[in-house]
């Protein structure tokens, strides 16, 4: 075997590695970080146990009590590092214009030069992990191979979680295959004999760099979620997005799940909500006891990548293997489905833990009944419900987040690992809005359902760092996730919509909804979770023809009498609180359309402003 060497270390790439490209790059990458070891990761259960004991041994993780919570472990993150740092991401196109009015750019060599120095010995002390991993089923045709190298083996454990890792991608790559490099560094190098301060390295500085014309992903200084674990954010929607712009295939933030009626129909529906909007929820989605014999079944909580097919079908699969969600305000009344995922085999990033070395975190008490008495927060402070009432501190961060794998899941669909993927029957766009959008509409046609897409807004969540609660645009809620121009991006979806449609097939169906409308006193109006069951199954019926809804200025709307509302206390003033479509709302809401569109003006489908020009008619202002 072919065994590059750097200064001082030896690039032994275990025998079963037969990609020379992929050990010369790691032998380049050693040389440039200078790490101390080189750990080959074999995905098997074994290393993970002993990684995760290592990461107990350096204080990063914490094992929860085995009798409560088996093979299970709490990290806490350093306080300035619990979530995604937009502002730090970058497009690397070679053109401003591809990277697009939304994203931050830098010219690609101006930014090699700028990680250069940075990269230059950051692993010095520490072990490079070598993290092969396969999105999507492995040699599916669909998935794409990557390989991760990361002074973080919180990233290897948690890779190996989310994603298909180890061994077994070697083979698939074999000697001549390819992969997209990805890079990742916590940026907190040790000299000779210094040892770790602190249990989460991290450095203030962080760069989440793509160049999406080479296909490489660059991370440096951040240990957390999706500006760590390169595969999912990363590599899955940014480099991806621009994969599927190039080859005809979309790779959208999205969530797919299948949906049975009590006949034994079963359809499939994918979603794209913001981060921290509900994907997981409505993916493991119980439905109410009004509902007995529909079964809803998870492929995915977070990215779709979505193919057209020869017979005009739109097939998805689900390239990740686990699922990386949001803690907070999970029970088992909001998605009991999730709280059984995670009985076992869990890693807890940023929530709380309790005297008898379980975790905890805010809305658990739904299902207790009370608080508890102590916790040790997030911060690792002490927490009562006396001090969380005086300094309202949480005890567990709100972009707290659970790893397990998919296979925790007791409402896993038997093809969410299917090399084929799912056809996808409807496809649902939703953001978080007190006011304005309603419900549920049905896109008249593909270009509506387009619009009503490109214009979603959302108020932003805890999820990134930065300001919350605020709305702001994020179109496909794709904003922090899209590796080219935005409008391009819509161009590419009013394309292939058009393309399929002129070669005879019947397109995905398109709803926008709005679980998040609020009453004067600012509560939400719709109950939500499993009751949104209520609003797919009026969906479900438009695709059979069995409801025959109402137009609005922004699509079909259903009739009160259409939703079934058994078991269910909702009154039709409720149900107009959640669906009405106010006009001077709406006047306002289409100037920042406008607003949006005008930072968009770069390549701006001109179908959208004819869209825009007719929702302005029917609204009649
Ligand atoms: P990312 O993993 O960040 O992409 O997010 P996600 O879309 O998977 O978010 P998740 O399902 O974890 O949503 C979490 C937040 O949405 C929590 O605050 C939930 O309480 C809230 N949520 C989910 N579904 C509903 C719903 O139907 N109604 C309301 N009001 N809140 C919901
Ligand atoms: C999101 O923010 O949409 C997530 C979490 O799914 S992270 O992987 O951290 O981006
Ligand atoms: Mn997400």
């Amino acid at each position: 075997m072919n065994a590059p060497t750097m200064q001082g270390l030896h690039v032994q790439a275990p025998a079963y590695v037969k990609n020379t490209r992929l050990i010369a790059w790691v032998a380049d990458m050693a040389a440039l970080c200078k790490p101390a070891k080189i750990h080959w990761c074999d995905g098997s259960r074994e290393e993970y146990d002993q990684l995760c004991q290592q990461l107990v041994d350096a204080g990063t993780f914490r094992r929860l009590n085995p009798a409560k919570r088996p093979d299970s472990y709490l990290a806490c993150s350093d306080p300035s590092d619990v979530a995604r740092v937009e502002g730090r991401t970058f497009i690397c196109s070679e053109k401003k214009e591809d990277a697009g009015p939304t994203n931050n750019w830098m010219a690609p060599a101006e930014m090699r030069a700028t990680l250069q120095p940075l990269f230059d010995g950051c692993m010095a002390g520490r072990t490079m992990y070598v993290i092969p991993f396969s999105m999507g089923p492995l040699g599916s045709p669909i998935a794409q191979i990557g390989v991760e190298l990361s002074d973080s083996a919180y990233v290897a454990v948690n890779m190996k979680l989310m994603t298909r890792m180890g061994r077994a991608v070697h083979d698939v790559i074999g000697a001549e295959g390819g992969f997209v490099p990805c890079m990742h560094t916590v940026g907190a190098p040790l000299a000779e004999g210094q040892k770790d301060t602190t249990a989460w390295p991290c450095n203030e500085t962080k760069y989440i760099v793509h160049y999406p014309e080479t296909r490489e992903i660059w991370s440096y200084g951040s240990g957390y979620g999706g500006n760590a674990l390169l595969g999912k954010k990363c590599l899955a929607l940014r480099i991806a997005s621009t994969m599927g712009r190039d080859e005809g295939w979309l790779a959208e933030h999205m969530l797919i799940l299948g949906v049975q009626n009590p006949e034994g129909r079963k359809y499939h529906v994918a979603a794209a909500f913001p981060s921290a909007c509900g994907k997981t929820n409505f993916s493991m989605l119980v439905p109410p006891r009004a509902f007995e014999g529909w079964q809803v079944t998870t492929i995915g909580d977070d990215i779709a990548w979505i193919k057209p097919q020869a017979d005009g079908s739109l097939r998805a699969i689900n390239p990740e293997a686990g699922y990386f969600g949001v803690a907070p305000g999970t029970n088992m009344q909001t998605n009991p489905n999730c709280m059984l995922s995670l009985a076992r085999d869990v890693i807890f990033t940023n929530v709380a833990l309790t005297d008898d070395g379980d975790v905890w975190w805010e809305g658990m008490e739904k299902d207790t009944g009370h608080l508890p008495e102590h916790l040790i927060d997030w911060k690792g402070q002490d927490w009562t419900p006396a001090i969380a009432r005086e300094t309202g501190a949480k005890a567990a961060h709100p972009n707290a987040r659970f790893t397990c794998a998919a296979t925790n899941n007791p409402a896993l669909d038997p093809a969410w690992d299917d090399p084929a993927g799912v056809k996808i029957d409807a496809m649902i766009f939703g953001g978080r809005r007190s006011t304005t959008v309603p419900l549920v509409t049905e896109a008249r046609d593909w270009q509506e359902g387009v619009y009503m897409a490109a214009t979603m807004g959302s108020e932003t969540t805890a999820a990134a760092v930065g300001q919350q609660g605020v709305v702001r645009r994020d179109p496909f809620a794709m904003l922090p996730f899209i590796g080219y121009n935005m409008s391009d991006y819509f161009q590419h979806w009013l394309d292939l919509g058009a393309k399929l449609q002129a070669a005879g097939a019947t397109l995905p169906r398109i709803y926008c909804v709005n679980w998040f409308r609020k009453g004067a006193d600012g509560k939400f109006v719709w109950p939500g979770y499993g009751e949104n069951m209520r609003v797919l199954k009026w969906m479900l019926d438009r695709i059979e023809g069995r409801a025959q809804g109402q137009q609005t200025a922004f699509g079909i709307a259903p009739q009160y009498a259409e939703i079934n509302w058994q078991g269910l206390d909702f009154s039709a003033a409720q149900f107009a609180t959640v669906t009405h479509v106010d006009a001077s709302a709406w006047a306002e809401e289409l100037q920042l359309h406008d607003a949006h569109f005008d930072k968009l003006a770069w390549h701006l489908p001109p179908q959208l402003l004819a869209t825009r020009g007719a929702l302005q008619q029917r609204l009649g202002i």
